[in-house]
């Protein structure tokens, strides 16, 4: 496979940081945190179990958000650990820093940095986490590279992604809006939220970065929103910054089509209270030899 072309990737990279950093993303994750930690606590119990955190260890947490799952990283390495949480943005990362300080923890720092370039010396950190932000890198084997470059020797990366885009997190709401907008032919070279649901790709990747006893496991963890469908969805078109274009499109009288077809198929996964959705993640972890 050739190289993709500097300038796309450069388009990418400028689509990403504008997508991440504008105030709409920034003010729909701090509307929705709280219940957003609560719907994805499976994905940061399966990164915490793949880091294999102790006390004590130093931890770097890349495209942290909003501070899922670092703070919680934070807590598992205890005041004799330190944890460097980081974003692309100052927004995300500054409401990371106002979440943490309410949570009155005080091992975690907080920085803008973009992983393909990150700011911290050699073999500086035991431990590298990230969940939910490596599919998006326009460049996955320069961060890789770098995480290999920060990690010292013997220690250990973990990442979370999501798994194949036919699973109900996004069938039940990017898939039926991609039936009413005309959504552009993907970009081959383009990374996508569910990139790495093609098996075996986030382990080829690792280890083409140089990592050693690279594992990949396929996992499908249940995700609680504790609300209505008509709740779910306005939420799931402030914070998925990605599909907000799409959403965009809709005139209103698609709209509404889409949106009855989307309450109807969270309506199959909710009790009446709570909607429960099987989310299938991808867990990558490797070691720094
Ligand atoms: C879906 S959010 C995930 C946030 C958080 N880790 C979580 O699990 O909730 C993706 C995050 O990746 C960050 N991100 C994307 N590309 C990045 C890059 N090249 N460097 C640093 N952060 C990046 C975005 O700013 C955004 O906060």
């Amino acid at each position: 496979m050739s190289a993709p072309d500097p300038a796309k990737i450069e388009r990418f990279r400028a689509r990403l940081r504008e997508e991440w950093t504008e105030e709409a993303t920034v003010s729909a994750w701090r509307k929705w945190n709280a219940k957003l930690a609560a719907f994805t606590r499976g994905a940061t119990e399966a990164i915490l179990e793949g880091a294999q955190l102790r006390p004590g260890l130093r931890v770097l947490d890349l495209a942290s958000g909003v501070g899922d799952p670092s703070l919680w990283i934070a807590e598992a390495v205890g005041p004799s650990g330190h944890v460097v949480a980081t974003d692309l943005g100052p927004g995300m990362i500054g409401l990371a820093e106002e979440l943490a300080r309410a949570r009155g923890l005080r091992n975690i720092e907080f920085r803008v940095a973009d992983v393909e370039a990150l700011p911290f010396p050699d073999e500086s950190f035991d431990v590298v986490t990230c969940r939910f932000g490596v599919m998006f890198f326009p460049e996955q084997l320069k961060a890789f590279r770098e995480c290999l470059r920060v990690l010292k020797p013997g220690g250990r990366v973990a990442f979370v992604v999501w798994g194949k885009r036919e699973q109900p997190f996004l069938g039940t709401t990017a898939g039926v809006l991609a039936k009413y907008v005309e959504v552009p032919p993907p970009d081959p070279d383009a990374p996508h939220i569910a990139m790495f649901g093609e098996r075996g790709l986030l382990k080829s990747k690792l280890e083409a970065a140089g990592f050693a006893e690279v594992r990949e496991e396929v996992r499908t963890v249940p995700a609680r929103w504790a609300g209505s469908p008509e709740e779910y969805w306005q939420q799931f078109t402030e914070v998925a910054a990605p599909f907000r274009p799409l959403v965009a499109k809709l005139t209103a009288e698609m709209r509404a089509r889409a949106e009855a077809e989307i309450f109807a198929a969270l309506r199959k996964l909710s009790d009446g209270s709570a909607i429960t959705i099987p989310l299938e993640i991808v867990i990558g972890t490797g070691v720094h030899a």
